[in-house]
């Protein structure tokens, strides 16, 4: 699976420190007021800084992508350029966004064409941690590099620049010489399985990038996992993190997680409130040792601060559990699973069908309804999906366009608060109940974020009107 911990502690020592300011690129910014972003091929080291370069496919020309910062309420405009050799689009990951603006090749937009251009012009309703990625063949766009962060601040800033970090999580599959394998897209066994798993993480397209924190000072760390299929452990009691906000959604408090290991799936994010005291690490404890992918420092000797003034949540309509209409979601297929009732394109599925379409997976027996809405809803109605995982694997559900509350999760206590998200991931086996107001008009994608699954027969849409 992993590369061992020594390949880690080799690299670690070409590291630079890190700060802040250094992370991301600014997008140039046109004479309109538009921000110019392309996409395109570049080379980026991946496995050590002084190792050979992959070829990624990147937004500006660096994976992740250029930091988008805005405050709540301006305006986001995008000049989308698409210098790639095959269609693309921008997805705005967890924004509650106008529907035409969505993103979504083939659903709310036409695919950009090679050497076309696509203008995105938005308004951010909420303030929190976003991201941005690819949205046609997710699995290879956004698994070769096409991601970037998009913050939205708070209307007061609550953290300046320097305590304020963000920190992407990818997770590469490198081969020979640790360079991305190629060969490591598109294969059906991993399809059928957990998704695309890789063997190499970096943070902001650094491996084991080390950050340098004051000691005492109060710094927020925003979480974006934009590995294909990765779930990471994360175990933030160890150094005192606590949770201000899930999949860009403030809890209004710092909550002290209850339960550990901490989740982190494909899409999701989570924002930590971090006062050092001593240096750590941030560490997958999914494995039978600790994995560290990003280090932190402390210097200097300042007394440990208070808590900070804290970001408000966002005013999302609260569901009417009362009066909400309830949908049933199944999943079904994948390895070890039950593959007897797929139906694609009208057909059901039989072994050859599989081999050629890769349709493995199915919601209420219906593989990649994309086009056809699952369910359909006048806007003020609340909704809730009881999702049903009967397969073998774990999935990352991801709701367009809106954030639900997950409101039951079986065998598990996790969602105490039943806080807002737009992804949620669920166990093999389990059942989760998701809330939420369709109040957003437009068809909305749902579907599952492990990128190879979606592609495989996990995405369906629903319709508001
Ligand atoms: Cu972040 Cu439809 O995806
Ligand atoms: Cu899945």
């Amino acid at each position: 699976m992993f590369w061992t911990r020594r390949h880690f502690l080799k690299s670690a020592s070409a590291v630079t420190f890190a700060t802040a300011f250094s992370q991301f690129g600014r997008p140039a910014i046109a004479e309109d007021g538009f921000l110019e972003i392309s996409a395109g091929p570049s080379r980026q080291k991946l496995y050590r800084n002084d190792g050979m370069a992959s070829d990624l496919w990147t937004y500006n020309g660096t994976s992740p992508g250029p930091e988008i910062r805005v405050r709540r309420g301006e305006p986001i405009r995008v000049r989308f350029t698409n210098n790639l050799q095959e269609p693309s689009s921008i997805h705005w990951h967890g924004v509650r966004i106008a529907n035409p603006m969505d993103g979504v090749a083939g659903l709310t937009q036409k695919a950009v064409a090679p050497g076309e251009t696509f203008e995105y012009d938005f308004v951010a309703p909420d303030a929190g941690t976003f991201w941005y990625h690819a949205h046609n063949k997710s699995w290879n766009q956004v698994g070769r590099g096409l991601y970037g962060p998009l913050i939205v601040e708070d209307d007061e800033a609550f953290f300046d620049q320097v305590h304020d970090l963000t920190l992407v999580i990818d997770d590469w599959q490198l081969g020979e010489g640790g360079v991305l394998d190629n060969a490591s897209f598109g294969g059906l066994m991993e399809w059928a399985h957990g998704g695309r798993m890789g063997n190499w993480i970096t943070v902001n397209g650094e491996p084991l990038p080390a950050f340098e924190l004051n000691k005492g000072e109060p710094y927020r760390l925003r979480l974006i996992n934009a590995a294909n299929a990765r779930i990471f452990a994360l175990d933030p009691n160890k150094f005192g993190a606590r949770i201000l906000a899930y999949d860009g959604q403030s809890l209004g408090r710092a909550e002290t997680l209850t339960y550990e290991p901490f989740l982190l799936g494909p899409a999701q994010r989570a924002d930590l409130l971090v006062i050092p005291e001593d240096g750590f690490a941030l560490e997958d404890v999914s494995g039978d040792r600790p994995f560290a992918f990003a280090t932190f420092q402390v210097r200097g000797n300042g007394n440990i601060q208070d808590d900070p003034k804290l970001p408000k949540p966002n005013p999302i309509p609260e569901p009417d559990l009362e009066n909400a209409r309830r949908i049933k979601l199944d999943m079904t297929g994948g390895a070890m699973g039950d593959l007897s009732n797929i139906i694609y394109q009208g057909k059901k599925q039989n072994g050859d069908d599989f081999q050629r379409t890769g349709q493995v997976w199915a919601f209420n027996g219906i593989a990649n309804l994309a086009e056809n809405p699952m369910f359909s809803s006048k806007a003020g109605e609340t909704i809730i999906v009881e999702i049903s995982n009967n397969t073998r694997w774990p999935h990352a559900m991801h709701v367009h366009g809106h954030h639900f509350r997950v409101i039951s999760r079986s065998a598990s206590e996790i969602d105490a608060g039943k806080p807002w998200r737009d992804t949620a991931l669920i166990g093999p086996e389990q059942t989760i109940e998701i809330a939420f107001v369709v109040d957003n008009r437009g068809k909305w994608l749902f579907h599952c974020h492990m990128l190879e699954h979606a592609a495989a027969g996990m995405t369906t849409c629903f319709e508001v009107s």
